[in-house]
């Protein structure tokens, strides 16, 4: 007979399914030692009916899971309140005052964004509508279907942890993109402003490319740091006015390589950091710092390329001032193959013949 003591159960349930009590210790048998090495997502299961919940653990635990069981609704939600959980899975209607929601609910005072499975045999629209506002991740009608609760739950675990990653993504992006172009405009006061311009036209240039949304994200933080590497270059070659000497162009063409450097800590941003490197490469390969021809620089990597110079062209440096417009355009058209990708520059030359400036105004609510 299985018991629960004190709303968890800490009895073994028998042949099958893992001795309930070694959970967070043991593998179930049938279990694969690589699995068992790797890290087990912990699940709370609550179900007071007690051979449902012994047939979850085993479904449960068979798929890899660290299961921790509970017949009783109020205990798992105390023990909710102390312990951290990837994933909890509720049956809906539960033998005491309490409902799965309210479980969910003790699971979210602890971890706002913890994904919650409830199981009903009663499936119903007010059931849910009810989840909806509940933010449950997923209803699963009972008798439960193994293979689609382990799917289920899978799939849960990882959305949630998407979720997580990209606001850990979000938050390093906005700290970024608020400090460090104000560290390289201060170095170089010349280039007010310009980070910010090249990611408005890099952004409206991808949009007409149909670059993906999240290679768009990319761009954007690559165009707003493509200059990070010029924190290591000494002001007095950054801001001479007039020609600089070999030697100077030389520590001058370092700074992609250590703007590469400077982000290497940044999270899940390869592109960001090779798109940065890149920033100075030519389509007929004669840039730096590794001469890539044509495609080998991918096509958000040649957008801001020629965004990049787009904007030294349209502002007053210490060296020029402003060009027109037309100036712009042939020089578009002449530098189509050469310095840039043709297709690219065409279209940036013929938007900036019927448009003007406007070719490149930004989207609203756009950045980060
Ligand atoms: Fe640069």
């Amino acid at each position: 007979m299985i018991e629960s003591m004190g709303g968890r159960v800490d009895q073994p349930l028998g042949s099958g399914a893992a001795a309930l009590d070694s959970t967070r210790a043991r593998p179930s048998s049938g279990f694969s030692v690589d699995a068992a090495r790797r890290e087990r997502p912990r699940v709370l299961v609550v179900d007071d009916d007690l051979g449902v919940l012994h047939s979850l653990c085993g479904i449960l635990e068979g798929a890899g899971f660290e299961v921790v069981p509970f017949s009783a609704a109020a205990e798992a939600c105390t023990c909710l309140l102390r312990e951290a959980f990837d994933l909890v899975v509720s049956d809906l209607y539960l033998d005491s005052d309490l409902l799965g929601y309210d479980v969910a609910a003790a699971a979210r005072g602890r971890e706002p964004a913890i994904p919650v499975i409830l199981l009903t045999g009663r499936p119903s629209f007010g059931g849910a509508q009810e989840a909806v506002r509940s933010q449950v991740s997923e209803i699963v009608v009972k008798p439960v279907e193994p293979l689609s609760l382990i799917a289920a739950c899978r799939h849960a675990i990882a959305t949630a942890r998407n979720e997580r990653r990209q606001r850990r993504l979000e938050a390093q992006n906005r700290v970024l993109a608020s400090v460090l172009p104000r560290a390289i405009e201060a170095k170089d006061p010349t280039t007010s402003g310009h980070a910010e311009r090249v990611v408005c036209y890099t952004d409206t240039l991808a949009a007409r490319c149909h670059v993906s949304e999240s290679d768009r994200a990319k761009l954007r933080l690559a165009s707003l740091l493509h200059d990070v590497g010029k924190i290591g270059i000494p002001e007095s070659i950054l801001t001479k006015r007039g020609s600089l000497t070999a030697e100077e162009r030389g520590v001058i063409e370092e700074h992609p390589e250590m703007g590469r450097q400077i982000l290497e800590p940044l999270e899940d941003s390869e592109e960001v950091r090779t798109w940065v490197y890149q920033h100075h490469e030519r389509w007929d390969g004669q840039g730096y710092p590794n001469r890539l021809k044509g495609d080998e620089v991918a096509l958000p990597g040649r957008i801001l390329i020629l965004a990049e110079v787009y904007d030294a062209l349209a502002e007053v440096r210490s060296y020029k001032p402003a060009w027109e417009n037309h100036r712009i355009v042939e020089f578009f058209r002449a530098q189509a193959g050469s310095h840039f990708e043709p297709d690219l520059a065409h279209m940036v030359a013929d938007g900036l013949e019927r448009q003007g400036s406007r070719f490149f105004a930004a989207a609203p609510g756009m950045l980060f």
